[in-house]
């Protein structure tokens, strides 16, 4: 069979799971085969050699299991990173969080010092010291599998020079005072929220907050007040900035704005701390 009749007779098997089911058979070839569009594209025609390996990727991909679990790979902010299963997958909407982190510090002369609070796969650290030339970053999470690949994808990209990635729950094993910055998304789903089934596969403990959703986030507000950090960056869940803008009246903040993300739903916040 070819790859073009290859990619027709599969195609059904997914479009129950996603609204491009045959562009994903694609995606799954060039996985098997290590070869990218162009070349599927110029040999259509030509015999595809790897049916019954295909045939389990798209039975396991057929029961929502994510594309990205099965080709280990996610792009985010334009480069491409390592992700497997048991650590978040990288959204869209956290690359808002780059763009506030770069907008606080692209005039900052001096070495700017970071505290990443939940890495998961190290996207957010290493964005950021792919595009700030001058900076520390410690990275913390409590999950061992996603510092361990967080460390795997900043090696991929260079900077495992400029992050620390540390085991610690929140700010438990962050003694540094030199803190100019804490970004974070941190898990901010309510424990009872029912998932739908494609991020059912992945960790419960980067997704629940706990029973209302947005205890870690005031967590981390407070924790953040308390060691004198400036700037605070967090992604949020839609319905949160009500509850948290109450939250922030206890504290001396110099600001805090909420952004929204791409489909114009509440998403996070950036608060400067009167220092
Ligand atoms: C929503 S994921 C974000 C992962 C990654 N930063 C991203 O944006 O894709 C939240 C991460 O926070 C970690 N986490 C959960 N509770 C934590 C805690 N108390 N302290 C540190 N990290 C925590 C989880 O293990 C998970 O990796």
């Amino acid at each position: 069979m070819t790859i073009k009749e290859t990619v027709k007779k599969h195609t059904n098997e997914l479009k129950f799971v996603t609204h491009i089911p045959a562009k994903e058979i694609e995606i799954l070839m060039m996985f098997l085969l290590e070869k990218n569009t162009i070349w599927l594209h110029i040999n259509y025609n030509e015999e595809f050699k790897k049916e019954k390996e295909l045939e389990k990727l798209v039975k396991k991909r057929a029961t929502n299991y994510p594309i990205e679990y099965l080709t280990n790979k996610a792009s985010f902010y334009g480069e491409i990173f390592i992700v497997k299963e048991g650590v978040l997958i990288p959204r869209p909407e956290t690359e808002l969080l780059i763009d506030n982190a770069l907008e606080i510090l692209k005039d900052k002369k001096e070495t700017v010092n970071i505290l990443e609070i939940g890495t998961g796969s190290g996207i957010i650290s290493v964005m950021l010291a792919l595009l700030i030339k001058d900076v520390k970053i410690i990275a913390v999470d409590i999950n061992e599998k996603a510092l361990e690949l967080a460390k795997q994808n900043a090696i991929k990209h260079n900077v495992e020079d400029k992050i620390e990635f540390r085991l610690s729950n929140l700010y438990e094993n962050v003694s540094e005072t030199n803190i100019d910055l804490t970004i974070s998304n941190p898990p901010y789903i309510a424990n009872d929220y029912k998932l739908p089934l494609n991020v059912a596969y992945e960790p419960s403990n980067a997704l629940f907050g706990g029973s209302v959703g947005d205890e870690l986030l005031k967590d981390i507000i407070k924790h953040t007040n308390e060691r004198n950090i400036e700037y605070l960056l967090c992604e949020m869940g839609y319905d949160q900035k009500n509850p948290l803008t109450k939250y922030l009246e206890q504290f001396n903040t110099k600001s805090f704005t909420f952004y929204q993300d791409y489909e114009k739903f509440d998403r996070g916040f950036t608060i400067q701390f009167n220092k």
